[in-house]
């Protein structure tokens, strides 16, 4: 069907005839530059597929000239990593801790992989902030069952508290009161006395803390210390402080001095190697004081 053309009266441009609702389209030409345009993006294309691969070819493809390989870009990029990873993994090894700690390459390592390290083995008992629960001691205080130095927290996790590890640290609470190694009343004098040493309000007579004093240093001292400072060769905690590892309201006080307690911690030395080992100990007392 022939389309009658007619010159619209403003533009001087023939119509194409089409008209919607009063509206009639012009017949112009597509503008030239669309034509350039199209035309550089194929110029870019066909040198693309020339320097890049680009075309499947059956069972391989055209390679390009640049040979360019992103899989053989990733293994290079992994191969960097690891090699890179042996680099500190080795130093950290090797090193005493005085030096890694002054080396903030190894420390940035320390810091990047500890966390993870922690979480998957140690989160469980200690917390993923490293501070504890009950019977779990809190990492990020200054007193330590046994020792604070890198060396001494290596150690621990090496070796493990109350484990089957050969070289096992091991403590024991005795129970005092439940094997009757002292009477019922010194039991609850003594824990009047160490709920004072906390400035506790004591909960009894003064009295009683006078005569727990007596019972200290006649059973408890040799662990514990004359002040009731702790002693790191027995993992002996200080009676001095508030980071109670049980609790130190008087019930709990009761129950520990009653029935004793045995902390076991796992021994680490056949399941993480020396690197990760020194890597937490590291970062335990990277984190001192900085948990939240
Ligand atoms: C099954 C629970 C458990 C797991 C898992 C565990 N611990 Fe322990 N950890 C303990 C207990 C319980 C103690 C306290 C032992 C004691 O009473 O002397 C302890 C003690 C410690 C101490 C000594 C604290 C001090 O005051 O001297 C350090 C350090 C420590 N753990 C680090 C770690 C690290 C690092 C890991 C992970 C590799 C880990 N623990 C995993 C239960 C655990
Ligand atoms: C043979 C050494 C030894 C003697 C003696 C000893 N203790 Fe302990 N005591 C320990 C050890 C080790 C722990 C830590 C237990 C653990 O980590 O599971 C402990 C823990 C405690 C705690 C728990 C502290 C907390 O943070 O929850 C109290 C309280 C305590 N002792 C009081 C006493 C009193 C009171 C006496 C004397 C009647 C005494 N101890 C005698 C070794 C001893």
């Amino acid at each position: 069907m022939a389309v009658e053309q007619e010159r619209d009266p403003f533009t001087g441009h023939l119509t194409t005839g089409h008209e919607w609702n009063g509206i009639i389209e012009l017949n112009t030409a597509v503008p030239k530059v669309i034509y350039i345009i199209f035309a550089i993006f194929f110029a870019v294309a066909v040198v693309l597929w020339i320097l890049l691969p680009a075309w499947p070819t059956g069972k391989s493809f055209t390679k390009g000239l640049l040979g360019e390989d992103q899989k053989t870009d990733v293994a290079a990029a992994l191969a960097k990593a690891a090699a890179r990873r042996r680099d500190w993994a080795e130093q950290i090894a090797q090193k005493p801790f005085a030096e890694i700690q002054k080396d903030a390459a190894l420390m940035s390592a320390v810091r990047d992989v500890g966390p993870a390290l922690f979480n998957d083995n140690c989160a469980a008992c200690h917390r993923r902030d490293l501070k504890g629960q009950k019977g779990f001691p809190n990492l990020t205080t200054d007193h330590w069952l046994w020792g604070g130095s890198p060396d001494a927290i290596f150690d621990t996790i090496s070796y493990g508290v109350n484990s089957a590890n050969p070289k096992s640290r091991t403590s024991q609470m005795p129970a005092w009161g439940r094997d009757k190694m002292i009477t019922e009343a010194d039991v609850n004098d003594v824990v009047a006395y160490v709920a004072s040493l906390s400035s506790r309000a004591p909960d009894g007579s003064s009295s009683a803390v006078t005569a727990g004093k007596a019972v200290f240093a006649a059973n408890c001292a040799a662990c514990h210390g004359e002040n009731a400072e702790g002693n790191p060769d027995m993992g002996a905690p200080t009676l001095r402080d508030h980071a109670w590892l049980y609790g130190g309201d008087l019930a709990t006080l009761h129950e520990t001095v009653w029935g004793g307690r045995q902390g076991h911690m796992p021994t680490w030395e056949s399941r993480l190697s020396v690197t990760q080992r020194k890597i937490l100990a590291l970062y335990i007392v990277d984190m001192r004081g900085k948990a939240p």
